[in-house]
């Protein structure tokens, strides 16, 4: 009679650690801007939550607006969620730029959406948002995206946003159950958020960068007199990157990258 133990199969040793690793290839969502894909393998893992942080004037809205045209460009629906800035004066600085293309607004493949005229509509008019006020955004937000098909989002500011829900654990709660919503469609997604001249913070309230699986860091420095404009990818979850500095260019057919080479004087600054 076999005995139970030589009835139950147990694979060799080899095969338990093929069953153990099984990797799950990620799939990538190409930012189009090439230095910075580079970087990341590729592009951002697909449905990941990115913060996009600088102070002021470092291009986080152009690289956004960039990642977002480029999807279009791809046949990937993009939406453009505008706090701070009305979208119609965003579009026309934006015109200036080669890669900024009028056409994908009028196609309906690049949507623009300004939370203000929604927070009208929904007659969210207090200067700090109430639990029941926060799912509302949460779930308009989700529902643009399931109705239209987004695959690309840009919310610009965060940091505006959060300016309305201030508590932690509730910036926590948005962000999470922001970030959920959209993975869940494969919504891959850009936050923009302004930081000050303290270092090592990276928002408002230090609970975002651990939230997001990713976070981009724009800063300015000055070399022998000039400003100049300096990128470096902080972290992306599932993927093996340089945590190198990236000198950026915002020229007229998009974002151009080459390593910061040290050396020179060089000051820090915001
Ligand atoms: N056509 C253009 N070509 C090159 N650079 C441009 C062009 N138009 C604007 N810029 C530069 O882009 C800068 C603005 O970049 P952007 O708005 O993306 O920065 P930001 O970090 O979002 O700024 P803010 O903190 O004000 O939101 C301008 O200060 C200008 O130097
Ligand atoms: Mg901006």
């Amino acid at each position: 009679m076999e005995s139970p133990r030589e009835a139950t199969p147990v694979p060799p040793a080899a095969d338990a650690r093929v069953l153990l690793s099984s990797p799950t290839v990620l799939e990538r969502c190409a930012t189009g801007i090439e230095g910075l894909d580079n970087i990341v393998g590729g592009g951002i893992p697909r449905g990941n939550m990115v913060l996009v942080a600088g102070s002021v004037g470092t291009g986080k809205t152009t690289l956004c607006l960039e990642f977002l045209v480029r999807g279009a460009e791809r046949g990937e629906r993009s939406l453009f969620v505008s706090v701070t800035e009305s979208s119609q004066k965003l579009i026309q600085n934006l015109s200036t730029f080669e890669f900024f293309r009028t056409d994908l607004i009028d196609q309906g493949s690049l949507v623009f959406v300004d939370l203000p005229v929604v927070y009208d509509r929904l007659g969210l008019g207090h200067e700090e948002l109430t639990a029941e006020e926060i799912d509302i955004v949460i779930r308009t937000i989700r529902d643009l995206v399931r109705s239209l098909g987004i695959r690309r989002l840009v919310l610009d500011s965060l940091t505006s946003v959060c300016y309305r829900i201030r508590r932690d654990e509730q910036i926590r709660d948005f962000m999470l159950r922001l970030g959920q919503e959209l993975s869940a469609v494969g919504c891959t997604s850009l936050l923009v958020s302004e930081i000050g001249p303290t270092p090592g913070r990276y928002s408002l309230h230090g609970v975002e960068e651990a939230i997001v699986d990713g976070v981009l860091l724009l800063w300015n420095t000055r070399r022998l007199g000039d400003i100049v404009r300096v990128l470096q990818v902080v972290k992306m979850r599932g993927t093996s990157h340089s945590r190198a500095q990236y000198v950026i260019e915002l020229t007229p057919i998009g974002i151009l990258m080459a390593p910061h080479l040290k050396g020179g004087r060089e000051t820090g600054g915001q």
